[in-house]
């Protein structure tokens, strides 16, 4: 379905995008990969540059984006560019709202003015998250659920969630939704992130820390398995087997506190397990959260593939050399 197609993804050099963009090259797509910066450590320059081109694209510039989806052909979006960082958000909210929130309407409004064009998007997939519902007693989150985060990067992505929702039912954009639990796996970047961050402190010898007490619950997914899921979500879309603005959870199905996934890092990492320094100074975040998957299960026969003892496992070898070898 992708194969010949021109795609775009945006924030192609984080975590996510470059498994995605490497599905998308096998699939057939040309690639256009967006970011602001591409990290000299950053899985994306491992992919074949004759089927992925870099370009340096800000989601907050709408001229910019338009220039880029419309010079180069662009006939599919995978939006995944943002502020992702949910101690940065707090730290600078103006700055995430401009990216997760204006970065997605650009993108968005791009799409509708090529609507009805020759130059029309055959799809928008938008990268929203399960922080996007916001605190809910009721677990799992269902794509029912009423979205309302509360602190900045929830609320921006409980924003950016909506305005994709509003602009596939209004201009009637082929628009899909895509809100995953806490993404691991090799290629994560993001040192303040749990996973990555357990894994640099067992490799360098040092005592894990923990930003929380320990006990907030997450939802786990292996990042190939959640690129997997964009591809089927994007196809559909293409296919048109997706409704305007449908919303799909993408759960790992496997919950667990903060502590219980540092053991696991631990486990996976080997050696002597150290004590995590407990710091108990993460504000603003939502004690417990996890998805329901069924929804995407049952439409579209996505489930998840790898189990938490086998994602971390290949974490592991990656973190393992990556600590070794990172760009200082
Ligand atoms: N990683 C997770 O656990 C997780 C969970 C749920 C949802 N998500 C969402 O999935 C998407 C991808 O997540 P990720 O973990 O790969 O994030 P990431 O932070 O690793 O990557 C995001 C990329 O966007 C780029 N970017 C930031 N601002 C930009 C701008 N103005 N213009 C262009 N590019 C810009 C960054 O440089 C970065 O390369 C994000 O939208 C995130 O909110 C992530």
């Amino acid at each position: 379905m992708f194969d010949g197609i021109k795609v775009l993804v945006t924030g192609c050099s984080g975590f996510l995008g470059p498994w995605l963009c490497e599905r998308l090259v096998v699939a057939g797509a040309q690639v256009l990969g967006a970011d602001l910066h591409f990290d000299l450590d950053s899985r994306i320059h491992d992919i074949d540059p004759e089927k992925l081109e870099p370009v340096f694209v800000d989601v907050e510039n709408i001229e910019e984006l338009a220039a880029a989806i419309e010079q180069s052909d662009v006939q599919f979006v995978f939006h995944l560019a943002a502020q992702s960082l949910v101690g940065e958000a707090r730290k600078k909210p103006l700055e995430t709202i401009a990216t997760n929130v204006m970065g997605t309407a650009n993108v968005l409004e791009v799409a509708r003015q090529l609507h009805g064009t020759a130059k029309a998007l055959r799809g928008v997939v938008v990268a929203s998250s399960d922080k996007a519902y916001g605190a809910h007693d009721d677990l799992p989150y269902l794509e029912s659920t009423p979205l309302q985060g509360r602190y900045p990067y929830d609320a921006s992505k409980s924003c950016a969630d909506l305005i994709a929702q509003s602009y596939a039912a209004t201009y009637d954009l082929p628009i899909a939704i895509v809100r995953c639990g806490n993404l691991y796996g090799a290629g994560d970047l993001n040192w303040s992130r749990i996973v990555p961050g357990t894994f640099k402190h067992c490799f360098a010898g040092e005592r894990p820390v923990i930003r929380s007490d320990g006990t907030l619950v997450r939802d786990y997914l292996y990042v190939e398995d959640a690129a997997e899921a964009f591809i089927i979500i994007g196809r559909a879309l293409m296919a048109g087997e997706v409704e305007r603005g449908e919303a799909f959870n993408v759960s790992g199905g496997e919950h667990l506190s903060v502590l219980e996934i540092v053991r696991k890092v631990q486990d996976a990492a080997g050696g002597e397990a150290a004590e995590p320094v407990i710091k108990d100074t993460a504000k603003f975040e939502i004690q417990k959260q996890y998805l329901s998957s069924q929804h995407l299960t049952n439409r579209l026969g996505w489930k998840p593939l790898v189990d938490l003892p086998r994602g971390l496992a290949l974490a592991s070898d990656w973190y393992r050399q990556r600590c070794k070898d990172l760009t200082p």
